[in-house]
């Protein structure tokens, strides 16, 4: 028996019910992507421009998925728009170099400050195996620190600590340490417990886009022992590279690791990744001509579509928009505008919770009293636990879908969004919440 949300949501999709009918004989749950799942059924899209998206049957949708995190500049920026076009005309692979990739690695120079040297990638997910490889070859140790809910991507070393882990050999557990972040004494233990630690990864502003934060302090702190115990500390850049900051999160808070991955608005909207960093670090890739090193210390690494130059042009276009213009400011003061208002609707409403965040990364956490300073906003596990929990936020994604927004309780937030657009998303909250309290799901 469908909630009172769920039958609304049956009855404003009837198109994309009958594309789900067909999709789940055809894919796992009908979807493509495991965030994508949904209970009674996706959404299908068949446009989108700017903050906004458009569904078959008609609605339109403001978009906080902003392409999981890739489009900061929206649904289809006039300039990317050309830029794929033009090229798509001169060749999509060259099976060779190009102007392209030499353009799109010194963007990437320039604007991360620990970028010595690049590699591309097809994804977030290579990226990420990549680094990790290349801080095993450099240091010739096996080891590596992750912290508990970040998300390096799907790969078999960082994911085999979550859910879902079927395929993944017992022996990669031995190879990984998995400890709570923001506690140093914990990083300094597993240290002096272990010599053979190449590297420590993380995402810098926490968990979930942030909603589990790192204290910038441990950051610091991480920064000065990884140095001291000759380790290489990796950010994990896919999602707040070029976001948090231009520099992404290593530039806001002024802190350079060894290496950097990075992703989504990398490739402006297409499919790209890289792994930045040291240039000793990403030289394992370079064969030397000691064949025994060659043999056992050399990465070899392909892949048909590393800065290819679709993606490359698409890239190019987005970080030269956000090297000379206010993106990152625009989409920071709607983040700002978004997280004042949901608090004062909380306030107003008196529904325990809170909004948090930084920049244009904001998390919504419901059903707890919270004090919180609106940037970095710590919890409990007692509290993230009520603040997570699936049944209400489920009805609260499908009730702002009925209302005609895409955000559920995480916002990315992009340089198109106005503030009409906020003032709506708000209003659809209001009316959203008074769904939810009706059904005695808040
Ligand atoms: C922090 C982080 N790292 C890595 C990835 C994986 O990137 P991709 O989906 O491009 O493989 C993601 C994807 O959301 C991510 O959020």
């Amino acid at each position: 028996m469908p909630t009172d949300i769920e039958q609304q949501f049956i009855d404003l999709h009837p198109n994309s019910r009958l594309r789900h009918e067909t999709a789940k004989e055809m894919f796992p749950n009908g979807v493509t992507h495991d965030a994508r799942r949904q209970h009674p059924f996706q959404l299908y899209y068949t446009h989108a421009q700017g903050p906004n998206k458009y569904d078959v049957d008609g609605n339109k949708i403001i978009d906080f998925w902003s392409g999981h995190g890739s489009l900061i500049l929206g649904h289809s920026h006039p300039d990317i728009v050309s830029a794929i076009q033009n090229q798509i005309t001169k060749g999509t692979h060259l099976s060779g170099s190009t102007d392209l990739e030499i353009e799109w690695g010194q963007m990437v120079m320039d604007l991360i400050p620990s970028a010595e040297k690049v590699r591309f990638h097809s994804s977030g997910t290579e990226a990420d195996m990549m680094a990790i490889r290349m801080a095993r070859a450099y240091t010739g140790r096996k080891k590596v620190i992750k912290f508990k809910d970040h998300f390096h991507g799907w790969s078999d070393y960082v994911s085999f600590d979550g859910d879902g882990i079927g395929g993944i050999p017992n022996e990669i557990a031995e190879t990984m340490i998995v400890i709570p972040p923001n506690d140093i004494s914990v990083v300094q233990k597993v240290l002096d417990e272990n010599d053979d630690v190449a590297a420590v990864i993380l995402e810098p502003t926490g968990a979930h886009m942030g909603l589990n934060p790192i204290i910038p302090s441990f950051l610091q702190e991480l920064r000065d022992l990884t140095l001291q115990k000759n380790i290489v500390l990796i950010f994990d850049e896919v999602v707040t590279g070029f976001r948090i900051s231009k520099g992404g999160a290593q530039s806001h808070y002024g802190i350079t690791p060894d290496m950097t991955t990075l992703a989504k608005i990398l490739g402006g909207g297409l499919p790209g990744g890289a792994v930045a960093g040291k240039a000793e670090i990403i030289n394992m890739i370079e064969p030397s001509g000691d064949p025994e090193w060659d043999r056992n210390r050399r990465i070899a690494h392909n892949g048909t579509f590393n800065a290819n130059p679709l993606s490359a042009v698409a890239g190019i276009t987005a970080l030269k928009l956000l090297q000379n213009e206010p993106i990152n400011d625009k989409a920071n003061s709607m983040g700002q505008r978004l997280k004042s208002g949901l608090n004062g609707l909380l306030a107003k409403l008196e529904i325990p919770g809170c909004a948090s965040g930084i920049n244009s990364l904001i998390h919504l956490r419901l059903g707890v009293e919270h004090e919180c300073d609106r940037e970095i906003c710590l919890m409990t596990d007692r509290d993230m636990k009520i603040s997570t929990d699936s049944i209400r936020n489920a009805q609260l994604n499908l009730a702002l879908l009925n209302r005609g927004v895409h955000s559920g309780t995480r916002f990315i937030l992009s340089a198109t969004h106005e503030e009409e657009d906020i003032d709506e998303t708000l209003d659809a909250f209001e009316l959203a919440f008074m769904d939810l309290k009706n059904q005695g799901n808040l």
